[in-house]
């Protein structure tokens, strides 16, 4: 099994591009199911989540080919309306299919989504929205099974707002014959993107962004090209790999607004910032400060995929910093290992008293979720001496090229 190695104590200097987006993507990927035509990605990222929709696609009878990072999935032949349990198992967001094959197909057979690692992550959202829209749902045997003749548009309130659930209305909408609005909305960027991609389709959706979204439905859709938004995660890791080693770092291809919650900790952290329209600079000459209070929210507040990169950063601050995961149960699996490398962090429920440390220690970790190992291999960037990282398929879920970027700006890092 692969292991990524990194010798830490090198300043970062120089630039680093960020790719498209995962959390924009796969739902967009969900979404070429709906048109029957011709579907054109630009910016798709190369990512193990993305292969993993891709096989559902081909499974369905859709045509997917690759030009560099452009992605054409041909969507004219859909052969199914059934996904098989291996490709459910994958990966949590294969739920977001479930939407749009219902709209396209007008029936669907799925089995629950693969586990991930974050908890129990229930979709009672999902299936409370869906029974309102009017769709029959049959849960047994491990299969959701679902049926309607037209979807009974109405206003649906989420009692929470669900990022994965709003996604999932919205394409189970787009081909409805009324009027849908969904409060209480999440409003992440990739939300965002997703209204912009079926809006190129020919569907009339507005709002997203915002907690009331709505869909009016539309009778066809139309061929599309899209370029995906950037990773405002992936380019979080790159700031806080800038941040732990105190280098000087330009990201390229972000959008400063998705960028906000993420640079006003760094801000203040201490460091300085600079934005311009598509970058930012990260310079960390100064010791990093310790935050009072961190907590995780939905958007615009502090993402919980950056807590694990962030906590690497506030681990070497001087003083103790405070975090609440509010998203998710189980989410700070990475402290125990960054704990061998001397990191001094207590945990009590979902709260992770962060107490800073000089410097961290090299040793041999294991990732365990997908952020997490993007923590780990950031805190192994200000470590002494060698650590050895390893779990790398939740790495490769999300990152493309993680380690190559890296050694791009500077890091003594290789993968084996
Ligand atoms: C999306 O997951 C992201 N994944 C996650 O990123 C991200 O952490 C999460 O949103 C929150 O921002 C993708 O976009 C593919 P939710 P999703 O539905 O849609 C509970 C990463 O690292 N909930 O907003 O699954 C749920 O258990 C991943 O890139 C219910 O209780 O998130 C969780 O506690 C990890 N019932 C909370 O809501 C439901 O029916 C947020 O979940 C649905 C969700």
């Amino acid at each position: 099994m692969s292991k990524i190695i990194i010798e830490g104590g090198r300043k970062l200097e120089g630039a680093v591009r960020v790719h498209g987006s995962k959390n924009a993507v796969l739902p967009i990927l969900a979404a070429t199911v709906l048109n029957g035509g011709k579907n054109v990605i630009y910016d798709c990222p190369k990512l193990k989540d993305v292969y993993a929709s891709l096989e559902i696609l081909k499974c369905l009878g859709c045509n997917v080919s690759w030009e560099g990072n452009t992605l054409i999935v041909d969507s004219q032949t859909i052969s199914t309306h059934y996904i098989p349990e291996n490709l459910m198992r994958e990966m949590r967001s294969s739920i977001i299919f479930l939407g749009a094959i219902i709209a396209r197909c007008r029936n669907a057979i799925i089995s629950y989504p693969g586990g991930c690692e974050l908890g129990p992550r229930p979709i009672d959202l999902h299936i409370k929205a869906f029974k309102q829209l009017g769709i029959k749902i049959d849960e047994s045997h491990g299969y959701i099974s679902c049926k309607v003749d037209n979807i009974e548009c109405d206003s649906i309130h989420l009692d929470f707002p669900s990022v994965g659930a709003t996604e999932n209305i919205m394409l189970a909408c787009v081909l409805s014959n009324g009027i849908t609005t969904i409060s209480n909305a999440a409003k992440e960027p990739e939300i965002v993107d997703l209204q912009d991609y079926l809006n190129k389709m020919g569907a009339k959706i507005c709002g997203a962004g915002t907690s009331v979204i709505t869909i009016e439905g539309v009778k066809s859709l139309k061929d599309v090209c899209h370029t995906v938004i950037p990773d405002r995660i992936v380019a979080a890791s790159y700031l806080a790999a800038t941040a732990i080693t105190g280098g000087t770092v330009t990201v390229e291809n972000i959008m400063p607004l998705h960028m906000q919650p993420i640079i006003s900790v760094f801000k203040d952290c201490g460091l300085d910032i600079t934005e311009d329209k598509t970058s930012i600079t990260l310079d960390a000459k100064k010791q990093i400060h310790q935050i009072d209070f961190l907590r995780t929210l939905p958007h615009p507040g502090f993402p919980t995929d950056a807590q694990a990169p962030i906590m690497a950063v506030l681990s070497i601050a001087d003083g103790t910093s405070i975090i609440a995961e509010n998203m998710f149960e189980n989410r700070f699996k990475h402290v125990a290992e960054l704990a061998r490398m001397g990191a001094d962090i207590k945990i009590d429920g979902r709260i992770a008293i962060v107490r800073g440390v000089k410097r961290l220690s090299g040793a041999k970790v294991t990732a365990t979720d997908l952020r997490g190992a993007a923590g780990l291999i950031i805190a192994g960037l200000n470590a002494e001496g060698e650590t050895e990282v390893d779990g790398l398929c939740h790495l490769d879920r999300g990152y493309e090229n993680f380690e190559g970027n890296l050694q791009s700006i500077g890091a003594k890092i290789i993968r084996r």
